[in-house]
Protein backbone atom coordinates (compact mmCIF):
# COMPACT_ATOMS: atom_id res chain seq x y z
CA UNK A 1 0.00 0.00 0.00
CA UNK A 2 2.75 2.44 0.46
CA UNK A 3 3.39 2.21 -3.29
CA UNK A 4 0.09 4.13 -3.84
CA UNK A 5 0.34 6.09 -0.85
CA UNK A 6 3.73 7.18 -2.96
CA UNK A 7 1.83 7.03 -6.20
CA UNK A 8 -0.79 9.65 -4.76
CA UNK A 9 1.81 12.00 -3.18
CA UNK A 10 3.86 12.75 -6.33
CA UNK A 11 0.44 12.03 -8.82
CA UNK A 12 -1.63 15.31 -8.25
CA UNK A 13 1.33 17.65 -7.06
CA UNK A 14 2.94 16.46 -10.63
CA UNK A 15 -0.37 16.54 -12.42
CA UNK A 16 -1.57 20.32 -10.62
CA UNK A 17 2.14 21.72 -11.55
CA UNK A 18 1.80 20.48 -15.20
CA UNK A 19 -1.65 21.48 -15.73
CA UNK A 20 -1.15 25.49 -14.25
CA UNK A 21 2.02 25.36 -16.45
CA UNK A 22 -0.24 24.40 -19.49
CA UNK A 23 -2.81 26.76 -18.30
CA UNK A 24 0.00 29.96 -18.35
CA UNK A 25 1.43 28.57 -21.50
CA UNK A 26 -1.95 28.62 -22.98
CA UNK A 27 -3.57 31.66 -21.46
CA UNK A 28 -0.65 34.10 -21.58
CA UNK A 29 -2.82 36.73 -20.69
CA UNK A 30 -4.08 35.26 -17.28
CA UNK A 31 -2.44 35.72 -13.98
CA UNK A 32 -0.55 33.20 -11.87
CA UNK A 33 -3.48 32.42 -9.80
CA UNK A 34 -6.20 32.26 -12.48
CA UNK A 35 -3.82 29.27 -14.27
CA UNK A 36 -3.27 27.58 -10.61
CA UNK A 37 -7.32 27.67 -9.87
CA UNK A 38 -7.65 26.04 -13.50
CA UNK A 39 -4.88 23.67 -12.28
CA UNK A 40 -6.60 22.61 -9.41
CA UNK A 41 -9.77 22.43 -10.51
CA UNK A 42 -8.38 19.88 -13.27
CA UNK A 43 -6.81 17.92 -10.62
CA UNK A 44 -10.01 17.75 -8.54
CA UNK A 45 -11.85 16.64 -11.45
CA UNK A 46 -9.94 13.84 -12.01
CA UNK A 47 -9.72 12.47 -8.70
CA UNK A 48 -13.61 12.78 -8.86
CA UNK A 49 -13.62 10.38 -12.00
CA UNK A 50 -11.22 8.25 -10.46
CA UNK A 51 -13.26 7.64 -7.26
CA UNK A 52 -16.65 7.44 -8.91
CA UNK A 53 -14.95 4.78 -10.82
CA UNK A 54 -14.10 2.86 -8.27
CA UNK A 55 -17.21 3.42 -6.75
CA UNK A 56 -18.79 1.96 -9.53
CA UNK A 57 -16.84 -1.16 -10.05
CA UNK A 58 -16.94 -1.83 -6.35
CA UNK A 59 -20.93 -1.71 -5.96
CA UNK A 60 -21.56 -3.30 -9.00
CA UNK A 61 -19.02 -6.47 -8.34
CA UNK A 62 -20.01 -6.43 -4.54
CA UNK A 63 -23.27 -8.61 -3.98
CA UNK A 64 -23.36 -9.04 -0.02
CA UNK A 65 -23.06 -5.28 0.92
CA UNK A 66 -22.01 -6.60 4.15
CA UNK A 67 -18.86 -9.46 3.21
CA UNK A 68 -18.10 -9.06 -0.11
CA UNK A 69 -14.72 -7.78 -0.79
CA UNK A 70 -12.89 -5.44 -3.82
CA UNK A 71 -9.40 -4.55 -3.57
CA UNK A 72 -10.46 -0.96 -4.52
CA UNK A 73 -11.99 -0.13 -1.61
CA UNK A 74 -8.83 -0.20 0.04
CA UNK A 75 -6.59 0.49 -2.11
CA UNK A 76 -8.26 3.80 -2.79
CA UNK A 77 -8.48 5.00 0.16
CA UNK A 78 -4.46 5.15 0.15
CA UNK A 79 -4.53 7.39 -2.80
CA UNK A 80 -7.39 9.28 -0.43
CA UNK A 81 -4.81 10.35 1.79
CA UNK A 82 -2.47 12.25 -0.32
CA UNK A 83 -5.13 13.93 -2.25
CA UNK A 84 -6.75 15.47 0.87
CA UNK A 85 -3.58 16.74 1.54
CA UNK A 86 -2.29 18.11 -1.47
CA UNK A 87 -6.06 19.54 -1.66
CA UNK A 88 -5.68 20.95 1.25
CA UNK A 89 -2.44 23.30 0.28
CA UNK A 90 -3.80 23.80 -2.73
CA UNK A 91 -6.90 25.18 -1.13
CA UNK A 92 -4.14 27.61 1.36
CA UNK A 93 -2.32 28.53 -2.04
CA UNK A 94 -5.75 30.22 -3.58
CA UNK A 95 -6.49 32.16 -0.44
CA UNK A 96 -2.01 33.25 -0.58
CA UNK A 97 -2.56 34.18 -4.81
CA UNK A 98 -5.77 36.03 -3.63
CA UNK A 99 -4.38 38.07 -0.97
CA UNK A 100 -1.35 38.73 -2.91
CA UNK A 101 -2.72 41.79 -5.05
CA UNK A 102 -4.28 43.19 -1.78
CA UNK A 103 -2.92 45.45 0.69
CA UNK A 104 -1.70 43.06 3.31
CA UNK A 105 -3.73 43.77 6.60
CA UNK A 106 -1.36 46.32 8.94
CA UNK A 107 1.20 44.46 10.89
CA UNK A 108 0.21 41.00 9.06
CA UNK A 109 2.89 39.80 6.49
CA UNK A 110 1.46 37.56 3.39
CA UNK A 111 1.59 34.01 5.03
CA UNK A 112 -0.54 35.47 7.97
CA UNK A 113 -2.93 37.33 5.83
CA UNK A 114 -3.49 34.04 3.95
CA UNK A 115 -4.08 32.27 6.48
CA UNK A 116 -6.62 34.13 7.70
CA UNK A 117 -8.58 34.20 4.74
CA UNK A 118 -8.53 30.53 4.27
CA UNK A 119 -9.67 29.95 7.72
CA UNK A 120 -12.63 32.34 7.66
CA UNK A 121 -13.95 31.21 4.12
CA UNK A 122 -12.89 27.46 3.69
CA UNK A 123 -13.80 26.63 7.39
CA UNK A 124 -16.21 24.04 6.34
CA UNK A 125 -13.59 23.01 3.71
CA UNK A 126 -10.99 22.77 6.51
CA UNK A 127 -13.26 20.42 8.53
CA UNK A 128 -14.46 18.39 5.77
CA UNK A 129 -10.88 17.70 4.79
CA UNK A 130 -9.54 16.95 8.44
CA UNK A 131 -12.75 14.61 9.37
CA UNK A 132 -12.05 12.59 6.57
CA UNK A 133 -8.09 12.72 7.20
CA UNK A 134 -8.90 11.56 11.32
CA UNK A 135 -11.73 10.04 11.58
CA UNK A 136 -13.30 8.12 8.06
CA UNK A 137 -9.91 7.20 7.21
CA UNK A 138 -8.87 5.21 9.84
CA UNK A 139 -12.26 3.33 9.96
CA UNK A 140 -12.32 2.08 7.04
CA UNK A 141 -8.68 1.12 6.90
CA UNK A 142 -8.60 -0.28 10.33
CA UNK A 143 -12.05 -0.06 12.56
CA UNK A 144 -14.42 -1.47 9.83
CA UNK A 145 -12.78 -4.68 10.05
CA UNK A 146 -12.93 -5.64 6.58
CA UNK A 147 -16.42 -5.06 6.05
CA UNK A 148 -18.60 -3.34 3.91
CA UNK A 149 -16.67 -2.66 0.74
CA UNK A 150 -19.97 -2.31 -0.89
CA UNK A 151 -20.62 0.86 1.22
CA UNK A 152 -16.90 2.44 1.05
CA UNK A 153 -17.84 2.32 -2.74
CA UNK A 154 -21.38 3.76 -2.32
CA UNK A 155 -18.72 7.29 -0.88
CA UNK A 156 -16.46 7.07 -3.52
CA UNK A 157 -19.44 7.28 -5.94
CA UNK A 158 -20.40 10.93 -4.41
CA UNK A 159 -17.91 12.43 -5.88
CA UNK A 160 -19.60 11.80 -9.01
CA UNK A 161 -20.94 16.04 -8.67
CA UNK A 162 -17.37 17.20 -8.34
CA UNK A 163 -16.22 17.24 -11.91
CA UNK A 164 -19.51 19.20 -12.90
CA UNK A 165 -18.62 21.71 -9.48
CA UNK A 166 -15.64 22.08 -10.67
CA UNK A 167 -16.40 22.85 -14.83
CA UNK A 168 -18.84 25.44 -13.57
CA UNK A 169 -16.36 27.44 -11.54
CA UNK A 170 -13.79 27.62 -14.51
CA UNK A 171 -16.84 28.97 -16.42
CA UNK A 172 -16.78 31.79 -14.31
CA UNK A 173 -12.96 32.23 -14.54
CA UNK A 174 -14.03 32.31 -18.13
CA UNK A 175 -16.60 35.12 -17.96
CA UNK A 176 -19.31 32.13 -19.34
CA UNK A 177 -22.03 32.57 -16.91
CA UNK A 178 -24.44 33.79 -19.04
CA UNK A 179 -23.78 30.81 -21.26
CA UNK A 180 -26.18 27.82 -22.21
CA UNK A 181 -23.28 25.26 -21.17
CA UNK A 182 -23.18 26.97 -17.54
CA UNK A 183 -26.81 26.62 -17.28
CA UNK A 184 -26.91 23.34 -18.69
CA UNK A 185 -24.16 22.26 -16.33
CA UNK A 186 -25.50 24.25 -13.05
CA UNK A 187 -28.32 21.73 -13.98
CA UNK A 188 -25.94 18.49 -13.92
CA UNK A 189 -24.57 19.89 -10.42
CA UNK A 190 -28.01 20.00 -8.53
CA UNK A 191 -28.72 16.40 -10.43
CA UNK A 192 -25.85 14.59 -9.60
CA UNK A 193 -25.55 16.47 -6.42
CA UNK A 194 -28.73 15.51 -5.72
CA UNK A 195 -28.51 11.69 -6.52
CA UNK A 196 -24.92 10.94 -5.23
CA UNK A 197 -24.61 12.89 -2.38
CA UNK A 198 -28.50 12.97 -0.92
CA UNK A 199 -29.95 9.49 -2.17
CA UNK A 200 -26.94 7.82 -1.83
CA UNK A 201 -27.90 7.43 2.02
CA UNK A 202 -30.89 6.19 1.68
CA UNK A 203 -29.79 3.93 -1.06
CA UNK A 204 -27.78 2.57 0.98
CA UNK A 205 -29.82 1.94 4.14
CA UNK A 206 -32.08 0.43 1.36
CA UNK A 207 -29.37 -1.93 0.18
CA UNK A 208 -28.68 -3.36 3.69
CA UNK A 209 -32.46 -3.71 3.82
CA UNK A 210 -33.13 -5.88 0.76
CA UNK A 211 -30.46 -8.04 2.01
CA UNK A 212 -31.32 -9.02 5.35
CA UNK A 213 -35.25 -8.67 4.39
CA UNK A 214 -36.03 -5.58 6.92
CA UNK A 215 -38.09 -2.44 5.37
CA UNK A 216 -36.17 0.18 4.35
CA UNK A 217 -37.43 2.38 7.64
CA UNK A 218 -36.02 -0.46 10.24
CA UNK A 219 -32.86 -0.44 8.92
CA UNK A 220 -31.35 2.06 11.48
CA UNK A 221 -32.72 0.08 14.11
CA UNK A 222 -30.60 -3.26 12.92
CA UNK A 223 -27.51 -1.35 12.56
CA UNK A 224 -25.28 -0.42 15.19
CA UNK A 225 -25.58 3.14 16.47
CA UNK A 226 -22.41 4.24 15.36
CA UNK A 227 -22.70 3.49 12.10
CA UNK A 228 -25.88 5.84 11.82
CA UNK A 229 -24.26 8.54 13.70
CA UNK A 230 -21.40 8.72 10.82
CA UNK A 231 -23.86 8.25 7.93
CA UNK A 232 -25.88 11.47 9.67
CA UNK A 233 -22.50 13.25 10.12
CA UNK A 234 -21.43 12.61 6.30
CA UNK A 235 -24.82 13.71 5.51
CA UNK A 236 -25.06 16.59 7.22
CA UNK A 237 -22.68 19.07 5.31
CA UNK A 238 -24.14 17.46 1.85
CA UNK A 239 -27.60 18.91 2.64
CA UNK A 240 -26.05 22.23 3.90
CA UNK A 241 -24.08 22.66 0.57
CA UNK A 242 -26.84 20.91 -1.20
CA UNK A 243 -29.13 23.86 -0.12
CA UNK A 244 -26.51 26.46 -0.92
CA UNK A 245 -26.60 25.70 -4.36
CA UNK A 246 -30.14 25.35 -4.58
CA UNK A 247 -30.16 29.20 -3.42
CA UNK A 248 -27.68 29.88 -6.03
CA UNK A 249 -29.66 28.02 -8.77
CA UNK A 250 -32.59 29.99 -7.62
CA UNK A 251 -30.76 33.52 -8.04
CA UNK A 252 -29.54 32.57 -11.67
CA UNK A 253 -33.03 31.27 -13.00
CA UNK A 254 -34.55 34.17 -11.36
CA UNK A 255 -32.05 36.75 -12.88
CA UNK A 256 -32.24 34.77 -16.31
CA UNK A 257 -35.60 35.57 -15.94
CA UNK A 258 -35.74 38.80 -14.90
CA UNK A 259 -32.95 40.19 -17.46
CA UNK A 260 -35.47 38.81 -20.45
CA UNK A 261 -38.23 40.69 -18.92
CA UNK A 262 -36.20 43.97 -19.75
C1 LIG B 1 -24.14 3.72 6.73
O1 LIG B 1 -25.33 3.01 6.63
C2 LIG B 1 -25.24 1.74 6.03
C3 LIG B 1 -26.63 1.23 5.73
O2 LIG B 1 -27.19 0.45 6.68
C4 LIG B 1 -24.38 0.88 6.94
O3 LIG B 1 -24.35 -0.46 6.55
C5 LIG B 1 -23.00 1.49 6.96
O4 LIG B 1 -22.14 0.75 7.79
C6 LIG B 1 -23.05 2.94 7.46
N1 LIG B 1 -21.78 3.58 7.24
C7 LIG B 1 -20.88 3.80 8.19
C8 LIG B 1 -19.60 4.44 7.79
O5 LIG B 1 -21.10 3.52 9.34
Amino acid sequence: MWHVLLGGSLLFPGLYLLCSRCARWALPAWSEADCSLIGARIVSSIQAILAAVSGILIITSCKDVKFDRHWLATSYIWLIIPYMVYDTYAMYLRHWYRCQNKQTLAGKDHFATAMDSFLRKDFLMLVHHTAILTILVPIALFFRRDIGDFFVGCLYVAEMSTPFVSLGKVLIQLKLQNSLLYKVNGALVLITFFLCRILLFPFMYNAYGQQYGIPFYKVPFYIPLQCNVINASMMAPQIYWFWLICKKALRLYTSSLSSKDR
